[in-house]
Formats: C-alpha cells, sequence, structure tokens
C-alpha cells in the first residue's frame, strides 16, 4: 500500500516550490502527498534558517511530533531545508526526526525513507552544484490554482555577513532557460493566470548552451513571450544587479507585473558596508530613481532589519530616512538574529542589546504602516488590473485579488471567478488592503 506523505513548509517561497519538488519524487517512487496532517504515514518539515526564531519554532513543532509518534507507532518524521543542511546532526539526535536531507539532496528522499527502517543512514546533506531538479515537474496540491512559483536560479553567491543561505544551499546555480520555458507552459496549459520566478537573486541568473547565453533581462522576455496572457513576477532582486534592461523590459512587456521586491536592508553606508551588500545608499536610490521614472506606477517593496551589529541610532535614523524618501508600499520588517557560522557571527559584535532592537523594530512598523496607509489612500478613484484569486476570508459575499503591484483588493464578489482578470475602481483603503468595485466586465 502507498505510504501517505505530508509535508509542512516554513520560510520563503523557495520552500514552498520546493515542497511541490519533493511531493513529486515522493509520488513517483509510490508515495501518496496528502494535505492532513492525521492521515500521514511520513511528515516532513521543509525547514528554515534565516532567524533563529525560525528554526525555535521546528524544535517546538518536533516536541509536539513526538507525542504523536508515541500514539502512531509506524509514523516517520523527517527535516528538510535550509535547517536540515545547518544543524543536520543535532535534528537527528532528537527522539522524533528519522531523516534528514538538505536542499541538494531531495532526489534521495524516497530512499531515506526506506532505510530509515533498516537502520542504515538516515542523512543525506551532500552538496551537488549541478542540482536543479531539472525534469521534475512539481506537484500541484491544488487542481484548480492560478498562480505558481518557477525556480530559476537556487543558492547564493553574494555571501552578505549576516546571512545564512549561502552555507545551507550552497553556490548559485541556473536552471536551463530551455526547462523554465517548458514549465511556464505547463502551467499555461494547467489554466495557471500567473507565475513568480524565483530565485535568491534572480537578476543574476545566466545560462549558457550551444545556441545562445540567456541572462536574466533575456529570459523574463522570453518567459513573457512564451506566456502572454499570464502575468509574470519575480523575486527576489538583488539591487546591485538591477539593471536598467530589466527595468526597460518591465516597462514595456504588459504582462510583466509593475512590481518590484528589492530588499536594501538599511539606508546607512556604513551598516551596509559591514552586511557586504556592495551598494551604498546613494547607489540604491539612483536605481529607485530610475524605476519610478521608466515604469510610472511601479509597486516597489523591500526587506529591512534594524539593530545589525554597529548600528547606532543615527545610522537607524538613515534608515527610518530612507524609507520617507522611496515610501515602499509594503516592507518586510526584521530585527538582527545573528546566525552562527556568518561572517558577521566570527568577525562583528552582535552590540545592540535586544530591547533596543525590539524598539527600533517597532519604530520600523509603525513608519511603513503610516506609508503605506498613504499610498494605498492615493489609489483611491483610480483603477486598476486585478487577477482574481478567490473569496474573501471574511465573507463569501466578497471576493479578493491582486493588482499588478501586488496589493490586495477586496470588492463584492459579482459574476467572475478566481482565474478572472477584472477592473476594479479602487473605493476605500486601509494600510495592508484596498478596496473596490467591478467595473465595465
Ligand atoms: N537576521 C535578521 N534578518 C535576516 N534576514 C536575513 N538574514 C537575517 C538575519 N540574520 C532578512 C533579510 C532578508 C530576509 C529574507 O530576511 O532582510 O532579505
Ligand atoms: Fe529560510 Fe533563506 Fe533558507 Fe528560504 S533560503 S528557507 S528564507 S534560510
Amino acid at each position: 500500500m502507498n505510504q501517505k506523505v505530508y509535508i509542512e513548509t516554513y520560510g520563503c517561497q523557495m520552500n514552498v516550490a520546493d515542497s511541490e519538488t519533493v511531493a513529486a519524487i515522493m509520488q513517483s517512487k509510490d508515495f501518496f502527498p496528502v494535505v492532513s496532517i492525521s492521515e500521514a504515514d511520513v511528515i516532513i518539515l521543509n525547514t528554515c534558517s534565516v532567524r533563529d526564531n525560525a528554526e525555535q519554532k521546528i524544535w517546538n513543532r518536533l516536541d509536539f511530533l513526538k507525542g504523536l509518534k508515541r500514539r502512531k507507532k509506524n509514523l516517520k518524521v523527517g527535516i528538510i531545508g535550509c535547517m536540515a543542511q545547518r544543524v543536520a546532526d543535532k535534528l537527528l539526535e532528537h527522539e522524533a526526526v528519522d531523516f534528514v536531507a538538505g536542499p541538494d539532496a531531495y532526489r534521495s528522499l524516497p530512499e531515506l525513507v526506506s532505510e530509515s527502517d533498516i537502520d542504515l543512514t538516515h542523512i543525506n546533506t551532500d552538496f551537488n552544484t549541478n542540482e536543479t531538479y531539472s525534469g521534475i515537474v512539481q506537484y500541484k496540491y491544488d487542481e484548480n490554482a492560478i498562480s505558481g512559483f518557477v525556480p530559476i536560479t537556487r543558492g547564493c553567491n553574494n555571501f552578505c555577513s549576516y546571512c545564512i543561505v549561502p552555507y545551507t544551499r550552497g553556490r548559485e546555480r541556473s536552471s536551463s532557460y530551455v526547462d523554465i520555458i517548458n514549465e511556464v507552459t505547463d502551467l499555461r496549459d494547467k489554466n495557471y493566470k500567473e507565475i513568480t520566478l524565483l530565485g535568491q537573486n534572480v537578476n543574476s541568473y545566466f545560462f549558457e548552451d550551444v545556441k545562445q547565453s540567456v541572462d536574466f533581462p533575456k529570459l523574463i522576455k522570453m518567459v513573457a513571450e512564451a506566456a502572454p496572457d499570464m502575468r509574470i513576477r519575480f523575486t527576489t532582486s538583488h539591487p546591485k544587479d538591477i539593471s536598467n534592461e530589466l527595468i526597460d523590459a518591465i516597462a514595456s512587456y504588459e504582462n510583466i507585473c509593475n512590481h518590484i521586491h528589492l530588499p536594501v536592508q538599511s539606508g546607512s553606508n556604513k551598516v551596509l558596508n559591514l552586511m557586504n551588500r556592495k551598494y551604498t545608499r546613494e547607489w540604491y536610490l539612483e536605481r529607485i530613481e530610475k524605476i519610478k521614472s521608466t515604469i510610472p506606477n511601479c509597486g516597489l517593496s523591500s526587506d529591512i532589519f534594524c539593530g545589525f551589529s554597529g548600528e547606532t541610532e543615527i545610522e537607524f535614523q538613515e534608515t527610518l530616512d530612507l524609507m520617507n524618501i522611496v515610501k515602499y508600499d509594503s516592507a518586510f520588517l526584521f530585527k538582527y538574529s545573528v546566525r552562527p557560522g556568518t561572517a558577521a557571527s566570527k568577525n562583528l559584535t552582535d552590540d545592540v542589546p535586544e530591547s533596543e532592537k525590539v524598539a527600533r523594530l517597532n519604530r520600523l512598523i509603525n513608519l511603513q504602516n503610516q506609508i503605506s496607509l498613504k499610498k494605498n489612500k492615493a489609489d483611491i478613484g483610480k483603477n486598476y488590473q486585478v487577477l482574481v484569486e478567490g473569496f474573501s476570508k471574511r465573507s463569501k459575499e466578497y471576493l479578493f485579488g491582486r493588482t499588478q503591484q501586488n496589493k490586495v483588493v477586496v470588492f463584492p464578489a459579482e459574476n467572475v471567478k478566481r482565474g478572472n482578470f477584472i477592473n476594479v475602481k479602487i473605493t476605500d483603503a486601509s494600510s495592508a488592503t484596498l478596496k473596490g468595485i467591478i467595473i465595465n466586465n
């Protein structure tokens, strides 16, 4: 009988995509992906290491799973993802854990699960810089999904001094553009309306074969042309690599969404230098100006964190100042968490007290809420193209969708359904959502 496998995903969108890849790998070896933990014979946690609290969540989850295993004797539990790579041995020591696989080792998962029966090695954290999971068609849990992720690069070569990713996901590699286009057309055939090209730094995409060499601007144009009736998004971009050619491509292709996620991390040159970000505040602001002047009405979002080693009050204020200049539509905001093994953990002192980190984070959040509210209010009266995603969480009388700028819009449900492109006039706004009414459909 097929064993049922349940995968729980933590962390980034890359992990969401990876879980679908893992489900496909398991299915090809007679495991059956399920969506309810109570049915599972095998539970896999796809983990994140980016901050300490992401790892803490997993340790707590494992304590819960230990209890579940007592009640269900044959249940197996495995850990994959960044934390599996970072602390494999420690994880295997936990009573609940039967097997561990790092981000380059997912093809070996079916064997690892079987071997965990017969006390062989249950661990694979080998790096494989050639691994792009080429040839695997991601398993789709939702037959009616309209939006999907397509990984185009894996790993990272940037070594920002605070970041664990280069150590957990290894060196950067790009998938073949042929595979990527095939994946996009496959999703198009499955009635998808939107895809997001994924990578730690999509802008450094590069793939060469006998026919041609393809960089990111070229790739995104190829994708946009292969799927003219689909929305194309991408994330994440490193500011040092965001080229005019890419900005021009977004401006000239109707189906490449007018939204750029461009993490700045800090507004202070001293801090950016300590972070090894390889750009200055001035460079970043020039890129933002270029985006604003080339793509009218471009949605802008960012990742920012406070309390990095050596960040003084003055330098923190430079971050607030930069946020006031750029006026992001939204931002992911964090406080610094030392990651063992990174350059910052070895060479810098984590010298901002926790209470100060919390206070600064609250100031970041308050400022961004004010900016988001102002920007959303400025949308009132404007019309936007919205891709309908489904019913609003609060009421079946309302639907929700997203603008190209990646803003969520809620509107009364009328004769339209998931996957439709509609025009919506914005009538009201909060800091998190827009409200509107459907026009001329
Ligand atoms: N501490 C806090 N935030 C971090 N990020 C990455 N590493 C750390 C860390 N050690 C944030 C960055 C990154 C996002 C994914 O997480 O803002 O862009
Ligand atoms: Fe977390 Fe980064 Fe790994 Fe994604 S790549 S799971 S965000 S540590």
